[in-house]
């Protein structure tokens, strides 16, 4: 049932705390500061590696991909329905990874049987348990998320990251205890947001938008993409996510007063500043501007409203900071009377292409 929610989407993104404690079970190591996750053993593979998902899977994946490269290993995330492994170069030491919530999405199933068949070894990284993926991988990594009810996939989501970034640890060999803590600090800084009504608040406010932007770079460029997928698919209302970098490129002839821009901006370095030279870009042309940050204080001067996420390093505070962007979804679609758990054209796994 749903435990005293409303919705199965708002208890799912209760479970995230504990979700991803489960992910994390027995799989790091504090004295060593490595991924313990018992996969790919003996197992040879080339550079690129290719990530294939959809949807809220592949923002996913873009988040895996990025995490590689930052670590040294060349990869590629790839829409599962684009994918073509004819037009690869993907050979018997190529890895595919295949990122699916239910395991049974056809275009991830086809690309993954297609990359088997030009004789790359494939992993899943899916949440059920013996689904199609899991059962025709030749290796797999549960992400251990619990089932997911509500169409819109949340907790799924977060997993997907967490694992991902574990995956990433192990293929790069990438070492660090602080990596592990923070890894270890994602339960309770969700708890912490979910403690706050500040999501509500600025849902509330902006109801009635016209249609709804999200920027962020690097890591949160594919939290601003799931955030405006999340706010299309429940609320039916318009809504884009862009790398941060892109919207004087195009984008920026679209804002104004009733577009409000969501703008995901935490950290110290060189990527918050450039970020906070597009809220400004955005702030002059008397767009309302809704930070996700740390607590900048020269960020929460240009925003009109701040969705708080505690300090923390910046694969943590992508996972977190999605979390406000999901709220905030979910109480728009909550203010507008939406059919949250069951919106209208979807279903939750898509078994054809
Ligand atoms: C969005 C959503 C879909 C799925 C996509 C892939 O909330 O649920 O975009 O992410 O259909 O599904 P899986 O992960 O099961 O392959």
């Amino acid at each position: 049932g749903k435990s005293g929610y409303d919705h199965y989407m708002l208890k799912e993104i209760h479970e995230q705390p504990s979700g991803i404690r489960e992910c994390l079970r027995g799989r790091l190591s504090e004295l060593t500061g490595r991924v313990t996750l018992d996969l790919l053993e003996g197992t040879d593979w080339d550079e690129p590696v290719t990530l294939v998902a959809c949807g809220t899977s592949y923002h996913a994946a873009l988040f895996g991909a990025a995490l590689l490269r930052r670590w040294g290993i060349n990869a590629q995330a790839i829409l599962a329905s684009q994918f073509h492994a004819d037009q690869l170069p993907l050979t018997s030491s190529s890895l595919v990874l295949g990122v699916t919530q239910s395991g049974e999405t056809a275009d991830t199933l086809r690309a993954l049987r297609e990359a088997q068949r030009a004789g790359a070894t494939t992993l899943a990284l899916t949440n059920v348990v013996g689904s199609s993926a899991a059962r025709e991988c030749d290796h797999v990594c549960y992400i251990r998320a619990g089932p997911e009810i509500s169409v819109a996939a949340t907790k799924s989501f977060a997993s997907q990251q967490v694992a991902l970034t574990m995956v990433a640890a192990l293929l790069s060999d990438h070492r660090s205890r602080e990596l592990i803590e923070s890894l270890r600090s994602i339960p309770d800084a969700i708890q912490q947001v979910l403690d706050t009504t500040q999501a509500r608040t600025v849902a509330e406010t902006y109801r009635d938008a016209e249609s709804y932007f999200f920027i962020g770079r690097d890591l949160h460029y594919p939290v601003a993409l799931e955030g405006a997928l999340k706010m299309k698919e429940i609320t039916y209302k318009h809504a884009e996510g862009f790398a941060a970098g892109e919207l004087k490129h195009g984008p920026l002839a679209l804002v104004g007063e009733q577009t409000p821009v969501f703008a995901l901006v935490t950290g110290e370095g060189r990527a918050a500043n450039k970020t906070i030279g597009n809220i400004k870009e955005v702030e002059a042309r008397g767009v309302p501007i809704v930070a996700i940050t740390d607590g900048r204080a020269d960020v929460e001067r240009y925003a009109d409203h701040v969705l708080s996420v505690p300090d923390l390093e910046p694969i943590a505070s992508s996972v977190v900071a999605n979390v406000q962007l999901q709220l905030v979804a979910y109480w728009v679609a909550n203010e507008l009377g939406r059919s949250i758990d069951k919106p209208r054209h979807l279903a939750k796994s898509v078994t054809v292409e």
